[in-house]
């Protein structure tokens, strides 16, 4: 198997979606996020508070430069990652699929899941513009995006699987 990799805004489902696709496979998963973790030693919140975003940006430009080169399977990015011109770069050669949502419904999948750190104050203005400002920059990577609103996991991972 080569390497898929998901992207789109937060709460589009990356990391739900990226996992069941890769059960689908039968292939592994990783998650960029998870990998920023570990080497940082806490929780992107923590990062952010302590050290940044600038900081945060670094680490997630090195995390999936890494992935990339080592891994083969499933790969989940940050929501953020596609804007260093170098991710844009690294990923013209792996298949992307773009996951989309609606801004009405990334605000709901955000209360359920809190933690991010860009969506502490504001959510549904700050989801608004970042869905806005980086859609150009999920469409350049992308080879095919898929609207994730109101959709199961199951079925997305099936649909994704037939695509590739
Ligand atoms: C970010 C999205 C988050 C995480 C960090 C920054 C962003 O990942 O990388 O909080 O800039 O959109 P998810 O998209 O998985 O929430």
């Amino acid at each position: 198997m080569s390497l898929v990799v998901i992207v789109g805004p937060p709460g589009s489902g990356k990391t739900t979606v990226g996992r069941a696709l890769a059960e689908a496979l039968g292939a592994p998963f990783r998650d960029a996020d998870a990998d920023i973790v570990a080497v940082a030693g806490k929780p992107i919140a923590d990062i952010f508070v302590d050290d940044g975003e600038e900081h945060f940006r670094a680490l997630e430009r090195e995390a999936v430069r890494r992935a990339v080169a080592e891994h083969d399977g499933v790969l989940a990015l940050g929501g953020g990652a596609v804007l260093a011109d170098s991710t844009r770069k690294l990923l013209a050669d792996t298949t992307v699929v773009h996951l989309r949502v609606d801004v009405a419904e990334a605000v709901r999948r955000n209360e359920i899941d809190k933690g991010r750190p860009l969506l502490a104050v504001n959510p549904r203005a700050t989801l608004r513009r970042l869905l806005e400002e980086r859609l150009p920059l999920y469409r350049e990577v992308a080879d095919f995006e898929i609207d994730t609103t109101g959709r199961d996991v199951a079925g997305l991972a099936e649909e994704i699987r037939a695509k590739l």
